[in-house]
């Protein structure tokens, strides 16, 4: 920042005034050509971007990735050798709410990492919980419409959550996710981020494995109850990020240690169910995790809008050593974020200092609004005047696998396994305790019994008999117990009863 105190116009000469525009008289007409108002108008008029479409209300912090285990036999990734230390972003967010939404709503938890690698920026576009709701990216959409606001009134509505939901049957497992413990995380750094899909490694020799990323809290798991989430919503809708920047203005840093599972390649042939389905776990018992490094967190932004809000993450983001694998989601994913930046922040995202890799950028792109740095002549490749030239081909190679068949439009074939009920269920009975379960009960009784109608709230009643028969029976009974507030006149009495109640208040 200049020492000069004064301010000015946006071309750096001395501004007249800050508080009084140009007038004929001190009373009199403004004129037209006070510029510095005019610009000052202008400028504000144009501060905003759209949010994000999904994942809009977020915070975040810069940090450090350290390796701390010898993962080399199985990624030639730079970031991962040993030794390694990897300036970081992080960005978490919640999915369905808009900029300004509580952070303490029930919802999935974005948690989106880039890394700023000697390679180039890697981007781990992650959630908090381990699998998604749907497997193929031309549902996606409907999906998060499903979660937002309706046509009609702009209100978010239950009813079509749950339509969509128990349409959806392969939604089962993260649903419960949901709907359990995880749904509301006490704070930022009480969660775990999970890759979710399966991603690929590519070691020095070429040698391909399978991987699922999984960092671990530091400050361990904690949740908020439906209750206790409600509770912070009307005290402070801002709490997850303020809880990050606290804990990190204080010197209190929280950090995460990743694990890796490793599938070697061709047991992705042969496993028991689709490896690259989305709204399955590997279970630890066929794949291990194994140790990798830390990720800590210790660099609040200086400013929101240009290190946080501008921040433009992509699975896109890839390095040599680590692609992508046959996860129809996530080669969805491939092309929706770069995408969505280009819509939100514009063609030259990739320059806002923020995104911008920290080694040199040599591609022949050029020119188009926003573009303050352009490569010079020659424009075009190839060419014999010395320009740069690509040399990367042998990693689509190595990054890559074998596909043959028909083109069509189909579900994955079905393993032996393949139930989308299978593993919900066992994160239900196996990995929740009795007072866990209780609480997925009330959780999920409290939501249906908010506007969902009859005929989903029976299919609602199969979802979760399909998942655990005692939880669905649960879930009925609960319902049940409450139905007066589902009559329909029960429910106006009860509006009308509220409103009588805040007309008072
Ligand atoms: C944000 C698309 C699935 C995690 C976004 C955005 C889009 C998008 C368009 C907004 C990007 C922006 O404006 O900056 C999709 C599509 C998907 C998909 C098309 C499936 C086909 C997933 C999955 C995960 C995920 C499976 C997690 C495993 C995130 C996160 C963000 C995000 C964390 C916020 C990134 C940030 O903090 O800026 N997604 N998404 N998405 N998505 Fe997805």
């Amino acid at each position: 920042m200049s020492s000069d105190p004064r301010s000015t116009s946006t071309n750096g000469a001395p501004a007249a005034s800050d508080e009084h525009s140009l007038t004929v008289s001190p009373s009199g007409p403004i004129v037209l050509h006070d510029h510095h108002l005019i610009e000052q108008m202008a400028g504000f008029n144009r501060e905003k971007v759209p949010e994000r479409q999904p994942h809009a209300k977020g915070g975040g912090a810069f940090g450090r990735f350290e390796v701390t285990h010898d993962v080399s036999a199985y990624t030639r990734a730079d970031m991962f050798q040993p030794g390694r230390t990897t300036e970081m972003l992080a960005r978490f967010s919640t999915v369905a709410g808009e900029l300004g939404s509580p952070d303490t709503w029930r919802d999935p938890r974005g948690f989106a990492l880039r890394f700023y690698t000697d390679e180039g920026n890697y981007d781990m576009v992650g959630n908090n919980t381990p699998v998604f709701f749907v497997r193929d990216p031309m549902k996606f959409q409907a999906f998060i419409r499903s979660q937002k606001r309706r046509a009609d009134n702009n209100l978010r509505d239950h009813d079509m959550q749950w339509d969509f939901w128990t349409l959806s049957p392969e939604s089962a497992h993260q649903v419960t996710w949901l709907m359990g413990d995880r749904g509301i995380p006490r704070s930022w750094r009480h969660m775990n981020g999970y890759s979710s899909h399966a991603y690929q490694w590519v070691n020095a020799s070429g040698e391909r494995f399978w991987v699922k990323y999984h960092f671990h809290t530091d400050q361990g798991i904690e949740f908020f109850t439906q209750d206790e989430g409600d509770q912070m919503t009307s005290m402070d809708t801002d709490y997850h990020v303020r809880d990050l920047w606290e804990h990190i203005a204080a010197g209190d840093p929280p950090s995460w240690t990743l694990y890796m599972q490793v599938m070697p390649y061709e047991d992705a042939k042969t496993y028991r169910f689709n490896a690259f389905d989305l709204t399955k776990v590997w279970p630890h018992g066929d794949y291990p995790l194994i140790e990798v490094g830390r990720m800590t967190l210790d660099r609040n932004p200086s400013n929101y809008f240009t290190q946080i809000e501008e921040a433009a993450f992509s699975p896109s983001n890839l390095v040599p050593g680590i692609g992508v694998s046959p996860d129809k989601m996530l080669l969805g994913r491939m092309f929706s974020y770069a995408d969505a930046h280009r819509a939100r922040l514009g063609v030259n995202y990739t320059e806002v200092p923020v995104n911008r890799p920290h080694v040199p950028v040599r591609s022949y792109l050029k020119d188009g609004a926003g573009r303050h740095e352009n490569p010079g002549d020659p424009v075009y490749a190839p060419n014999s005047y010395g320009g740069p030239y690509a040399d990367g081909g042998a990693l689509d190679a190595e990054r890559g696998w074998e596909s043959d068949g028909e083109m069509v439009r189909a579900a994955y074939v079905p393993h032996e396994q393949d139930d989308d009920f299978v593993q919900a269920g066992t994160l239900v009975r196996d990995v929740m305790d009795d007072a866990a379960r209780a609480r997925l009960v009330e959780n999920i009784v409290g939501h249906l019994l908010n506007g969902v109608s009859r005929p989903v709230l029976e299919r609602a009643f199969a979802y979760w008999r399909s998942v655990d028969d005692a939880l669905g029976r649960a879930v009925e009974e609960g319902v049940h117990a409450k139905a007066d507030e589902l009559d329909p006149k029960a429910a106006h009495q009860a509006n009308e009863a509220r409103s009588t109640a805040q007309r008072k208040a």
